[in-house]
């Protein structure tokens, strides 16, 4: 099926339209992996079919895209179901377990989107818009979420505990938070300058029935940090800010041990913090953990 996505080298349009019309594994719940190539393969073809003057080409993407849509959202309903039920974890590592299949809209470097930004998306259906954001200061980093396969690594990496206070430096919609808080259990809190962002991240956590999610609005050269055992940054700050906070951090450690994920261009800033060791090899186009010495 995998291959089967995309069109076969010299198959027209029309033969792959009709194979993947025909293909009855597309609407199996855990084929996300190749719906979304499959969605993805009608949007990049959809200017020239609406371009091509053919009349029957356009109506049947529109038919197949939204048989396509209503298999995951019906997927994305039912994960929401298990979460609120307590059975969040299960689910939706399932799931992540079943849509790995190699080569299907896998993206390959650091930053990049792919199909399993598009489950996790649908899942927590976090999307505020523009309106309200406040502006960011010198240093500030704009928000873009961590690529969902990172987080998964990330909590992989950490193997949180119910011990553990995970505290998301910057969290914006809180996808860090929200899903440690399914997949693991650790407190999980996710500090955030976007009021709008932490409303939104809120709502979403009481409506999942997260409980040990919370997210508080602030900065993060003032915000509590106490409590936190492993810290997460996507690259929130840079420059001055990011060292103001990483010295707030060595403050928190030197009271007790904690641990650093960080993702981003701030990994190299934060190895040559003589007061942390990385766990394993600094990579920046993978999250990696530190531990305070
Ligand atoms: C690169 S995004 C990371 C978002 C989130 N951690 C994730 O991984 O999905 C950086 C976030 O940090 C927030 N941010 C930047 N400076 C901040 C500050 N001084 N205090 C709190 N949040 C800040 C931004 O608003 C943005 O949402």
């Amino acid at each position: 099926m995998a291959d089967d996505a995309v069109p076969r080298e010299d198959e027209p349009l029309a033969g792959w339209l009709d194979r993947i019309e025909r293909d009855a594994r597309l609407t199996e719940s855990a084929r996300w992996r190749e719906r979304d190539e499959v969605l993805d393969q009608l949007d990049g073809w959809r200017t020239a079919v609406d371009a091509s003057g053919d009349r029957t080409l356009p109506q049947r993407f529109d038919v197949l895209e939204a048989r396509l849509q209503a298999v995951d959202h019906a997927l994305h309903g039912a994960v929401r179901e298990s979460i609120r039920r307590g059975s969040g974890r299960d689910a939706l590592l399932g799931l992540v377990r079943a849509g790995t299949t190699p080569g299907v809209g896998q993206a390959p470097s650091s930053d990049r989107y792919d199909a399993l930004d598009a489950l996790i998306g649908g899942v927590l259906d976090l999307a505020p818009g523009e309106k309200g954001l406040q502006p960011l200061g010198k240093d500030m980093v704009f928000y873009q979420p961590t690529p969902a396969r990172h987080i998964f690594d990330s909590l992989e990496q950490l193997r949180l505990g119910s011990d553990d206070v995970l505290i998301d430096l910057g969290a914006g919609l809180g996808h860090m938070p929200l899903l440690a808080a399914i997949c693991t259990p650790a407190r999980c809190i996710g500090i955030e300058w976007q009021a709008v962002y932490v409303v939104a991240a809120r709502a979403r956590a009481a409506d999942l029935g997260l409980d040990r999610a919370a997210f508080v609005q602030g900065d993060l050269c003032e915000a509590d940090l106490g409590g936190g055992t492993v810290f997460y940054l996507y690259t929130p700050v840079s420059g001055a800010l990011l060292r103001r906070v990483l010295d707030r951090l060595r403050g928190e450690a030197e009271r007790r041990p904690i641990r650093l994920c960080t993702l981003g261009p701030c990994t190299e800033v934060v190895a040559g913090e003589a007061w942390l060791r990385a766990e394993g090899p600094c990579d920046r186009h993978r999250p990696v953990v530190f531990r305070s010495r």
